[in-house]
């Protein structure tokens, strides 16, 4: 196993935790965890035989047991994909130090396979290091290797290189689709069969799909070959289960898995309970996912649950005898381009923060949530003696004035190195082979336009942004769903340059297929524009790799407008923190520290106005530090940034109001009132 950075927590807590069950060291297969070695003798006396480790549904008594013993879990669910890797301990220990018993996460597909059969098991997407790190905490794992997620996660989890066959039928038993996902399951669960309970390892139970019963599709001969596939690899003693809200249990469960439901406080938890007792007449009652809090979108109102309602929920659930895992305990943030988004009526991409209001805040800070819900636990479990950790000291700096890079047009032979492709027709992101971000789609205008003339793409065809400049100078933005048109103006062969932004897949819905980019020609009058080029941007590579050498030169005497680049140098006396980076008065962009890509802002709508950093990303004591900035399109008159010592994810500036679908259409709400703030 790869060292582990011993940040905090000390080990010698650790070891004080008081166990649920199984000897910490028994709980890592093969290689023991890195204990302090005077204790292994100890621990190597208290460990079972391996055939006594069992978890199973006792279907008599209504209840699980693990090892023979009656057994419930208070469980909480945490992405080591949200959460950098130096920090996974932190966190798993706070949960431990909460009462809880489990950890339940997904494994993104996106994430470990970014091109076919190209996998990714190094860093933050060390896989097993996590299953480590929770079997220290003291943690059973309840694991959901999808192949779908949902998550809020860039197309659920789904690889968006799937679509490069536009006509694949995501979820179901197409052929292609079942090709990738054998192929893949056939790398990942060798992987975990050695970490299941009964094997050695801390896993108790798997999930197949999610909430499928929520897809129209339907289609159960796809289920059964996931269970199927599952069954082969693992074996038949490990549970698998499923998860559904109430209305999808009928397509989302199948025979001889073990169905399970997912609700929140609001919900009438009796009444769900009863249904579920229609799919799984006997074993213990299980809530997959019970809602501490919500998901924000940009331009809608943050969500929150009252810890009353939380508090109350688990403890009515817990006196029934429930197991339970707590969706999210800690939310953690959508670095870089990876989260996903909803369709309710129009295309609601998620914030970068997936704080949650969760019970852990995004910076690993316990709540006052955290300690009532603790109290819950307490009534009904020993909890591990010891007080959480205080939260992590938090740091303030700036303002910081930065410097203009220049336009991002200035830039393109660096962004996109290997030339730009050509079609007739303007191609998808997935047809050119890029997952994320951004794409320029460049053509010239055949004839001279005037007047001002309307440009627009038919069948709400910009996925998601597009970012429109003739001759160098910016025009002004399309928005899926929110605004369809603009008037341009322009000579015989004028460079009409579109930027198309990804805002990320939909995740969630009747249908993951969610193309990038151009998905039609645009339209410039009567005319149908054609003869395009496009280039995929390696926007990341530059901000890494040529940015810090300074090679490139400013080119804009004023203020510029569109997409642009900023960046300033700082430095931190003394010892670093957490820190949350405010940007006021900038519009829609994306933000580098370090060269790390810290997300999405769009300050201009909200509710998200900080972005959390995490300490680890920042150089302290006096090293120099980089902060990078894409402004898509106005920057402030002063263009400073400001770390804070506290987030702010509440302030909506402009809403983005969810219409129902017939009214949808006609709306294009130009130009958008401030309102809140
Ligand atoms: C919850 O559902 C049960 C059973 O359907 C019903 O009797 C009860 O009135 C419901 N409670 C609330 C608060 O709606
Ligand atoms: C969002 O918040 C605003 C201001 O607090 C409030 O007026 C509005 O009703 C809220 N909208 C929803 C859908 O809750
Ligand atoms: C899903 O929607 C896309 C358009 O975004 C469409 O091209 C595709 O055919 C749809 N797939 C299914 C299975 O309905
Ligand atoms: C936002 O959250 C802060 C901190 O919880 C609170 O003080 C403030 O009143 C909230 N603002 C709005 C507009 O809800």
């Amino acid at each position: 196993m790869p060292e582990f950075p011993p940040r905090n927590p000390p080990r010698d807590r650790r070891t004080a935790v008081s166990d649920y069950r199984t000897p910490v060291s028994a709980m890592a297969p093969k290689k023991p965890p890195c204990l302090p070695s005077l204790l292994l003798p100890l621990l190597t006396l208290l460990l079972p035989q391996a055939d006594t480790r069992s978890f199973v549904v006792d279907r008599d008594n209504d209840r699980f047991l693990l090892d023979g013993v009656p057994f419930r879990y208070v469980s909480g669910s945490l992405h080591y994909f949200r959460v950098p890797r130096v920090l996974w301990a932190d966190r798993l220990f706070k949960m431990r130090m909460s009462g809880l018993n489990a950890v339940q996460f997904y494994v993104p597909w996106n994430y470990h396979e970014p091109e076919p059969g190209v996998y990714n098991f190094h860093g933050s997407r060390d896989l097993i290091a996590f299953l480590n790190e929770a079997a220290i905490a003291n943690l059973l794992v309840i694991l959901r290797p999808g192949p779908y997620i949902c998550a809020e996660w860039d197309m659920g989890g789904l690889p968006a290189w799937l679509l490069r066959k536009p006509k694949i039928h995501l979820r179901t038993s197409d052929p292609d689709f079942l090709a990738a996902v054998d192929s893949w399951f056939k790398v990942l669960l060798p992987k975990i069969h050695p970490w299941l309970y009964h094997n050695g390892g801390n896993i108790i139970s798997i999930q197949v799909e999610n909430e499928y019963g929520s897809y129209r599709a339907c289609d159960f001969n796809y289920m059964r070959h996931l269970a199927g596939l599952f069954r082969a690899i693992l074996g038949d003693e490990i549970l698998l289960f499923t998860t559904d809200g109430p209305e999808g249990l009928k397509c989302g469960s199948l025979e001889g898995l073990y169905t399970t439901v997912d609700f929140g406080p609001a919900d009438n938890m009796t009444k769900i309970f009863t249904l579920l007792r229609k799919y799984e007449p006997h074993g213990p009652l299980v809530n997959s996912e019970y809602y501490t809090g919500w998901l924000d979108y940009w331009g809608q109102n943050h969500s929150t649950r009252s810890v009353h309602s939380v508090t109350n929920g688990l403890e009515n659930m817990l006196k029934l005898g429930a197991s339970v895992n707590m969706y999210m305990f800690h939310g953690g943030t959508n670095f870089g381009y990876w989260n996903g988004a909803d369709e309710k009526g129009r295309f609601l991409p998620i914030t970068t923060s997936y704080d949650y209001d969760a019970p852990i805040s995004e910076a690993g800070d316990p709540t006052p949530k955290l300690f009532a819900l603790r109290d819950v636990i307490s009534k009904f479990q020993e909890i591990p003696l010891g007080p959480l950790p205080p939260p992590s000291p938090k740091m303030m700096l700036g303002p910081l004035t930065l410097h203009l890079d220049g336009d991002l047009l200035a830039f393109l032979n660096y962004l996109c190195p290997q030339g730009p492709i050509y079609s007739i027709l303007p191609m998808t992101f997935e047809a050119v082979k890029q997952d994320h971000g951004f794409v320029l789609y460049r053509t010239y205008l055949s004839n001279t336009v005037s007047e001002p003339t309307r440009f627009w793409v038919p069948n709400n065809g910009v996925h998601d942004r597009a970012y429109v400049m003739v001759d160098g100078v910016f025009h002004g933005v399309l928005e899926r769903n929110m605004k369809h048109k603009l008037f341009l103006t322009g000579q015989v062969g004028a460079k009409l340059d579109v930027l198309l932004e990804s805002m990320g897949r939909l995740s969630f819905g009747s249908n993951t297929s969610d193309f990038k980019g151009l998905i039609e020609p645009p339209v410039l009058g009567q005319t149908i524009l054609t003869r395009w080029l496009m280039f995929p941007l390696k926007v990341d590579k530059l901000v890494k790799w040529w940015f810090p050498l300074q090679l490139l030169k400013r080119s804009h005497p004023q203020t510029p407008s569109g997409p642009t680049f900023y960046s300033t140098m700082f430095a931190i006396l003394g010892s670093s923190g957490d820190t949350f980076l405010y940007l006021p008065g900038w519009t829609k962009g994306q933000v580098w520290i370090n060269g790390f890509n810290l997300g999405r802002y769009w300050t201009k709508r909200g509710p998200q106005q900080t972005l959390y950093v995490p300490r680890p990303l920042l150089y302290p004591r006096g090293a120099l530090n980089k902060i990078t900035l894409l402004e898509l399109e106005n920057a402030p008159p002063q263009p400073q940034v400001q770390f804070l010592d506290r987030p702010i994810l509440n302030s909506t500036l402009h809403r983005t109001y969810v219409y129902s679908l017939s009214a949808e259409v006609q709306s294009d709400p130009e130009p958008m009132q401030l309102s809140g703030h």
